[in-house]
């Protein structure tokens, strides 16, 4: 399953870069607009920081002509950039105008198996399902996930599923068991998947049986 990190701050970027991990990054204009800096400059960077990796940039109008525009101009400006486009009318008509142009796209915003279908039929390459903002309304955001992977391996699609609106590592847990293909995430989640007590207390009983004993992987050769 491919990791996105859900961010657009460079500095978490950088630093889930430096693991070696990551396979892309997604923003969306909250997030950008968070930043405090400008959105060219800003996606631009992050696809520095990750040179093999897909980063989403979405589109901000909502009516077909100013989306396309806007499109064409993002894409523009990175090969590495997908772009996102929201779940309304409109964006699945630039979304299959942009496949049939070969630029790649991740639907954003979905939250239902119908709304999946009308993704995969444009021709997303990516589509955001959002798990937490349904959680959030108590209904489990993640049965959706899991009938559009089916969906998706059932009729052929060739669009990856993305699990988005992830809360905890329960929710990347989850993903990979619907067998979803990427999972996007905030820094502070991503670091969260790292964790377990009992790496902890195991380390700390290995490393400090070693330091009783006096061993250093650097000792001098006995003569
Ligand atoms: O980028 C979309 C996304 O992952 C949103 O997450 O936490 O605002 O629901 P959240």
């Amino acid at each position: 399953m491919k990791l996105f990190v859900d961010t657009g701050d460079l500095e978490e970027v950088r630093q889930a870069a430096e693991w070696g991990i990551l396979d892309g990054v997604t923003t969306n204009p909250t997030l950008i607009a968070k930043t405090g800096k400008g959105f060219r400059e800003t996606v631009l960077k992050i696809c520095e920081l990750v040179p093999n990796g897909d980063i989403s940039a979405e589109v901000v109008a909502t009516d077909y002509d100013t989306m396309l525009k806007e499109a064409l101009e993002i894409s523009s400006w990175n090969p590495q950039i997908v772009v996102k486009v929201p779940l309304i009318e409109p964006g699945i008509r630039l979304v299959s105008t942009l496949a049939d142009k070969g630029i790649r796209t991740n639907v954003t915003l979905v939250f239902s198996l119908s709304q999946a279908l009308m993704a995969a039929k444009a021709g997303a390459t990516y589509i955001s399902n959002f798990v937490g903002r349904v959680d959030d309304m108590s209904d489990d955001g993640m049965d959706a996930v899991v009938d559009t992977v089916r969906m998706v391996q059932e009729y052929g699609f060739e669009s990856e599923v993305l699990v988005a609106s992830v809360r905890h590592p329960l929710h990347v847990v989850q993903a990979i068991q619907a067998g979803a293909h990427v999972s996007t995430m905030p820094l502070k989640i991503m670091q969260m998947l790292f964790k377990h007590p009992l790496t902890d207390s195991g380390l700390k009983r290995f490393l400090d049986d070693w330091n009783a004993a006096g061993l250093s992987i650097f000792e001098k050769a006995s003569v």
